[in-house]
Formats: C-alpha cells, sequence, structure tokens
C-alpha cells in the first residue's frame, strides 16, 4: 500500500464523479438560452472553484501508477466540457446576430414612408412671383420697419397733420415713443413707410419695391382684417410720367396673370402723389367683357399710384430740379384673394391646414 490518501479505487470514483458532473452539464446544454447561462455553467465546472477543477487538484494525491490515467481522462472530460461550453457560445452568439441582423433587414421594396412637407403660403408665392417680375425689370427689393415713427408712415409722406387716417380708428399707436427722434411710433399702416427711408438711402435714380406686413385698426370680417401685406413700388429717374406707370404696371399684371391685361387709370386722392391716381386692371376673370366679379362693369379697381409728390422727393433728399418719379402701392393679400377666388380675408392667417393645403 502507498502512503498515498487516494486508492485506485478512490481514482476511479473521482473519475465517474467527473463524468457524471460533466454528463449533467452537457445534459443540460439544450436548456442553455443565453451567454450567461453557458458561462455559469462553465464556471461551476472548470472555473477557478469548478467541480471539475477541484477534482483535477486531486491529482496530486492520486498514486503515480494511476496518475497518468487519472490525468488523461479527467483531461478528455475537460477538454470535451471546453468544447461544449465553446460551441454552445458561438452557436447562441450566431443565433443572436441571427436575430440582430433580421430585426435590422432592411426591405427595399417596401414604399416609403410617407412625410408631410410643409408648403409655401398663398401669400409668400404670390409676393415671390411679384419679386421676380420687378427684378426682371430691374428692380430692387427693398424692406422696412413695421414699428415706424409717425414722421415716416404720414409725415415724409405729406399726410397732413388733421388726415383721418392719422386717427385711432385707422392706426395702431405705440405707448412707446422712437429712442432716435422721441417721435410717436406706430404699426405702419402702409408700406409707403420705406419710401422716404429708401430715397435717403439709395439717392436717386432708384427702382424699388416694398413687399411686406402693414397693420389698421379695423374691425374685422370678410374683407377687414387688422393686418395685411401690401407692395408698394417707387421709380425715381429723370423725366418720369403718368405713361411709365401705365407701361410698367400693365407689363406687371400682364407677367403676373400671365395674360393680356389692359389698365386705366382715373383721379385718386393719396397726399404722397401729384396727381395722385387709382388704376383700374381689366378684368381677369372675363377679359372685360363682363361678369359677376367685376360687377359687369369689365374693370377691377386695384390700386393707388400717382407721380411723387415734390414734398416727398424733398423729403427724402432728393434734387427735384433734377429727379421726379412714380409710386404706387397695392395688396398682395387682395391680390391673392382675386387669384385664388379666396372670399373670406380671415382664412390667410387662420392658420387652418386644410384651407392652406390647398395651395
Ligand atoms: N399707401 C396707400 C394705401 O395704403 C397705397 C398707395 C397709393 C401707395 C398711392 C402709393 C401711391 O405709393 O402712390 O392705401
Amino acid at each position: 500500500m502507498s502512503g498515498y490518501n487516494y486508492t485506485v479505487s478512490n481514482s476511479k470514483k473521482l473519475l465517474l464523479e467527473a463524468e457524471e458532473i460533466s454528463k449533467k452539464a452537457l445534459g443540460s446544454a439544450g436548456a442553455w438560452k443565453n451567454l450567461d447561462e453557458i458561462k455559469s455553467q462553465e464556471n461551476k465546472t472548470l472555473g477557478r472553484k469548478g467541480s471539475i477543477t477541484s477534482i483535477l487538484k486531486e491529482i496530486k494525491n492520486i498514486p503515480p501508477e494511476e496518475r497518468g490515467n487519472f490525468g488523461k481522462s479527467l483531461n478528455t472530460i475537460k477538454v470535451s466540457l471546453e468544447k461544449a461550453f465553446s460551441a454552445a457560445k458561438e452557436h447562441i452568439m450566431n443565433e443572436e446576430l441571427r436575430v440582430s441582423l433580421e430585426k435590422e433587414k432592411i426591405d427595399v421594396t417596401v414604399p416609403a414612408a410617407k412625410h408631410s412637407l410643409g408648403g409655401i403660403h398663398p401669400l409668400s408665392q404670390v409676393q415671390r412671383k411679384i419679386e421676380k417680375i420687378f427684378t426682371s425689370m430691374g428692380f430692387s427689393i427693398l424692406d422696412g420697419p413695421e414699428v415706424d415713427t409717425e414722421f415716416f408712415n404720414f409725415d415724409a409722406l405729406n399726410v397732413p397733420t388733421d388726415h383721418p387716417a392719422r386717427d385711432m380708428q385707422d392706426t395702431f399707436w405705440m405707448s412707446k415713443k422712437s429712442n432716435d427722434s422721441n417721435q410717436n411710433t406706430v404699426l405702419r399702416t402702409q408700406t409707403s413707410n420705406v419710401q422716404v427711408r429708401a430715397m435717403r438711402e439709395f439717392g436717386a435714380p432708384l427702382r424699388a419695391i416694398i413687399p411686406g406686413r402693414v397693420f389698421r385698426n379695423e374691425a374685422t370680417d370678410a374683407t377687414h382684417e387688422i393686418d395685411f401685406n401690401q407692395v408698394e413700388g417707387l421709380l425715381i429717374d429723370e423725366n418720369v410720367s403718368v405713361a411709365n406707370i401705365k407701361g410698367v404696371m400693365k407689363d406687371f399684371f400682364s407677367a403676373f396673370f400671365e395674360k393680356e391685361i389692359t389698365v386705366r387709370l382715373r383721379p385718386g386722392y393719396f397726399p404722397f402723389v401729384e396727381p395722385g391716381l387709382e388704376m383700374d386692371l381689366s378684368c381677369i376673370f372675363c377679359s372685360g367683357s363682363g361678369c359677376r366679379i367685376c360687377k359687369k362693369t369689365g374693370w377691377i379697381e386695384f390700386m393707388g399710384c400717382g407721380l411723387i409728390h415734390k414734398n416727398v422727393l424733398k423729403n427724402g433728399h432728393i434734387d427735384t430740379d433734377k429727379y421726379n418719379g412714380f409710386a404706387f402701392g397695392f395688396g398682395i393679400t387682395r391680390l391673392v384673394m382675386m387669384k385664388y377666388g379666396i372670399d373670406d380675408i380671415r382664412l390667410l392667417r387662420g392658420a387652418n391646414m386644410g384651407f392652406l393645403r390647398q395651395f
């Protein structure tokens, strides 16, 4: 008998025990659902304190003549377990990869999801069209303040102090005075407020349009809003005549409506022009033969214009011995309503998507 603690039968017992452990572990392989489960099994058996590892540690206590066999057999068990664990891990990883690839799979034949794109508001569409036509005729596009002084909105434009437009009923007066001039300030009632600003900044000759928002203290109804859009036009040069207004506007309206438009002029009063004129367009719906829209007259009253008053040119620091000019102003809002047959002005600022999607 050797002095070792283990007899031959003991080493066999250990091997049997190891086989048992391995069988049990491998038997449960089908139930391993994820990497964690596999790793915990692996740890229990082959880990530092694992059952197989502790049997392996017993090798030093096995009698030398048994050791070779014991070691070999135990190693076979260990290797088969290692193989089983790594195969199981690989399988799980492949499976996880397959599932995630499956999830990420892109079917390029599926119709694209519909994005709802915004649209351009009809007021902006029409403004852009106006700008395009005027820039093609050599006009620049200018901007100006929506809150302006009483001077630029009224006085500089030769509007008499007692003119009814200055009344509380028509104009939103601001409670704060201008920081620069201590003038009263207003929400501009007309884009004409930029006329004198433009003259002072750019001088003559000058061709410019000024599209923008204007404000009136109105009771709102189907044809009145407290804010709407206008475009102002200015042409300052030598020897400008009423014929020039007529020619430029006829060309503009014909380009805008994409058909021949006739214009006619009537006298009208605006303090900033002399002579002051009203321009009518041949009816765009019946081409002048008479319909419901033009009330059988064949004409649509459309805008104010005229030759710029000398006082206004002087306020703009223009040399009136050399230069004169014409000015006009009309409602972009009105043009949009006419073009699309919109009968209620409130729809344009109503943010009603059903209405707006039509444009
Ligand atoms: N500013 C005027 C208005 O709001 C429109 C207008 C009329 C502008 C005659 C002009 C003009 O430049 O010459 O009613």
